[in-house]
């Protein structure tokens, strides 16, 4: 029986939470993807959510920043339902909710500076060519973003040819300029090496606890998630099945339960 989170509060009062999901189920057609998912989020917790491919990691992800709409159930997300939202609110709502993505995301031709100071692109009217054309105060928080992210040396490589691990520590430090208050990775480091997969989090962890945003991180690896996080998720065959503080279980618990051999 997975262990559940209770949220308890009036539906008319703004949920605090960073995240409230109740009886969220989701189908493409008529495959059934994700079922009956309950999970409430505090701010400033680093959630781990693991679970073997096609677990619905991702479409979980996805409607949590209103890509998809849900079949069933209601999200609220810093207090606001995406699937109820305008196209304005919408926006206004993501601007608070960066993403992090496996591929980066970043434009390769462009400096690690330039991408960072894309994250600012929703607040400027204009469009940008250039970090010269960027307000000077952006291009010193753009500077600093880098730097906490240990990057600022690499300010002007173009990101095509920093290693991959520097590359989402770009996308990190691009994501620190929309203040998000809620951060969704979706499997960021898969596709790097045990290394970089270790400082890449480590990097979002700390900058999670220095800032207090809210991370909601999945991985195929679970010694990872276990390194990182405070709670665990674990999603298989689209069912929540495991929902655990990360000090109070451990890599056998978790694998028993989603049935991971280890062998990814
Ligand atoms: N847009 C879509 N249309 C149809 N099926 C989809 C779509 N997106 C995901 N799925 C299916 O939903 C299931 C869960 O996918 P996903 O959320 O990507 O899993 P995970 O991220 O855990 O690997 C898979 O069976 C996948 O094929
Ligand atoms: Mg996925």
């Amino acid at each position: 029986m997975a262990q559940r989170s209770s949220p308890v509060h009036s539906d008319d009062v703004q949920d605090p939470r960073s995240l409230d999901i109740r009886g969220l189920s989701m189908g493409f057609g008529d495959k059934s993807v994700l079922r009956d998912i309950d999970l409430a989020v505090r701010p400033g917790e680093f959630v781990a959510l693991v679970g073997p491919s096609g677990a619905g990691k991702s479409t979980l992800l996805r409607l949590i920043n209103g890509s998809h709409r849900p079949t069933g159930g209601a999200v609220s997300v810093l207090g606001t339902d995406p699937a109820r939202c305008s196209r304005s609110q919408l926006r206004a709502l993501r601007a608070r909710v960066g993403f992090v993505f496996q591929q980066f995301g970043l434009v390769g031709r462009l400096s690690a500076l330039e991408n960072v100071l894309m994250g600012a692109l929703g607040s400027l009217r204009m469009p940008r060519y250039g970090a010269g054309s960027y307000p000077r105060p952006l291009r010193e928080r753009a500077l600093q973003n880098l730097e906490r992210v240990g990057l600022a040396e690499e300010r002007f490589q173009r990101c095509d040819t920093l290693s991959g691990g520097q590359q989402q520590r770009v996308a990190i430090a691009r994501t620190l300029m929309q203040d998000a208050e809620l951060v969704l990775a979706d499997e960021p480091v898969a596709s790097l090496d045990p290394n970089a997969s270790v400082s890449v989090l480590e990097t979002l962890r700390k900058l999670s606890a220095e800032d207090g945003f809210t991370v909601i991180c999945s991985l195929h690896q679970v010694d990872l998630a276990l390194r990182v996080s405070d709670r665990v998720v674990a999603v298989r065959d689209g069912g929540l099945i495991l929902d655990a503080a990360t000090n109070e279980t451990s890599e056998e618990q978790i694998r028993a339960v989603y049935g991971d051999t280890g062998e990814n």
